[in-house]
């Protein structure tokens, strides 16, 4: 019964893509194909200097803006970063943490993932908190043991009260970018241990309305399939978010 009252939530990352023009020409057009689609929640993540025109273009739309990534302090000495406080000023109302690029290219670990999920929680904004297992840690059966890491160092001292503006994005790092996706089965199957690891933090009910998204490599070809799956709740699209068309396509699959 829990899971039907959780609202699918579609979130587009378009990681380090589109230039001024194209990501507001972007989002004009995800507005629009998105437009007809009821009870789907709709989120984009364009680069940080591309925020203001995005949130100009979505004026109106209810499509959520979103920032890929932010960190924890308010303000002062801390070059090339962008805090809480900033992106609320540009009109972000969610954020991504611990992406998995984040974790494996620019090699952020739990602990600073921790502090800018509290950061961003604390300041009032949404968070997607991205998890996930590299291809030797599913080989070697570790999948469960890494997702409960990062969810447990990931919203270590959120309140239950806060947890309702977090978001779960399981993106197994082997699925990204690589055309490879969970089937269904290893998606429900993570989910599902990803709910109960936030049942023994929170309790049931938290859990039960927590949104799990999937993400790594979804398409429209793909996405009912798997957001059919009883712990599926989403999807957070990197390339296939970069096409107006085959985004809305995903979001009508799972309205
Ligand atoms: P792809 O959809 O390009 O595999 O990227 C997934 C992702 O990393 C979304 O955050």
């Amino acid at each position: 019964m829990l899971a039907t009252m959780r609202t699918k939530i579609i979130g587009g990352n378009w990681k380090m893509n589109t230039d001024r023009a194209g990501a507001a020409a972007l989002s004009a057009a995800v507005a629009g194909a998105v437009k007809g689609v009821a009870g789907v929640e709709t989120a984009v993540f364009p680069p940080f200097p591309y925020l203001l025109p995005v949130a100009e273009a979505l004026k109106g739309s209810g499509v959520l803006l979103g920032a890929q990534d932010v960190y924890h302090a308010e303000k002062g000495a801390f070059t090339g970063e962008v805090s809480v406080g900033m992106l609320k000023d540009c009109g972000v109302g969610i954020v991504l943490a611990g992406h998995s690029e984040r974790r494996h290219v620019m090699g952020e670990g739990d602990d600073l993932v921790n502090l800018k999920v509290r950061a961003a929680l604390h300041g009032g904004l949404s968070v997607v908190l991205c998890v996930g297992e590299t291809l030797h840690q599913r080989q070697v059966e570790e999948t469960n043991h890494v997702n409960e890491k990062h969810v447990r160092l990931g919203l270590r001292t959120v309140t239950p009260e806060e947890l309702r503006r977090v978001v779960i994005a399981y993106e197994p790092v082997w699925a990204i970018g690589t055309g490879k996706t969970a089937t269904p089965d290893d998606a429900q199957e993570a989910h599902a241990h990803i709910r109960a690891v936030v049942g023994d933090m929170f309790g049931k009910e938290a859990a039960g309305a927590l949104r799990i998204q999937y993400g790594g490599s979804v398409t429209a070809a793909n996405a009912r399939s798997l957001m059919g799956m009883p712990d599926v709740d989403g999807a957070l699209v990197g390339g296939a978010s970069l096409k107006a068309d085959e985004f809305g396509a995903i979001v009508a699959a799972a309205g």
